[in-house]
């Protein structure tokens, strides 16, 4: 039975922590896995890296698919994921569950080729544009303790995290 994971939002200080280098690909990293697809899920989130579960490993879950109950799930698991070639640009409107009401338009590379293990520990190679290619990069910049708003440009940066910071402090 999978158990749902605390999400830690901005500005928890959890979130600008950079993560550490799984080694162990074991069963306890299988379980961990599965919570963190029930968490994602059960969140409506296209993606969950374990640094906003309050976890600093190198882990990232994605399905694009989630949310959307037509579609069959499409789970897939990153482990010491590390983005080997970037191209192009694209710009995005993102959100994030670590960002709590609040989406703004980042700039990223269009496509990436991404290198990772899999659970067992085997390397693979992915390539990836679109959707998957923004996601990834989301996802991958949370173990490197960045959060999309901190790409947003200064000004804006700063109106809108001190906005959240008020928000944070009026939730307590
Ligand atoms: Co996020």
């Amino acid at each position: 039975m999978a158990s749902l994971l605390k999400i830690y939002t901005f500005p928890d200080p959890i979130l600008k922590q950079p993560a550490l280098e799984v080694q162990q690909f074991d069963e306890a990293l299988a379980s961990f896995c599965e919570d963190m697809f029930y968490t994602m899920y059960e969140s409506k989130g296209l993606g969950l890296a374990a640094t906003q579960v309050g976890i600093l490993k190198r882990v990232v879950v994605v399905d694009l698919n989630s949310g959307d109950l037509e579609l069959p799930p499409e789970p897939l698991i990153f482990i010491n994921p590390k983005i080997i070639e970037k191209t192009g640009e694209t710009v995005f409107e993102e959100g994030c569950l670590s960002v709590v009401d609040f989406r703004g338009e980042v700039t990223r590379a269009d496509k990436i080729v991404l290198e990772y293990q899999d659970l067992r520990g085997q390397r693979q190679i992915l390539e990836a544009d679109e959707l998957k290619s923004i996601c990834i990069q989301h996802e991958i910049d949370h173990l490197n303790g960045v959060l999309f708003i901190d790409r947003l440009p200064p000004l804006k940066q700063k109106m809108v995290k001190k906005r959240l910071r008020k928000q944070a402090l009026a939730a307590l």
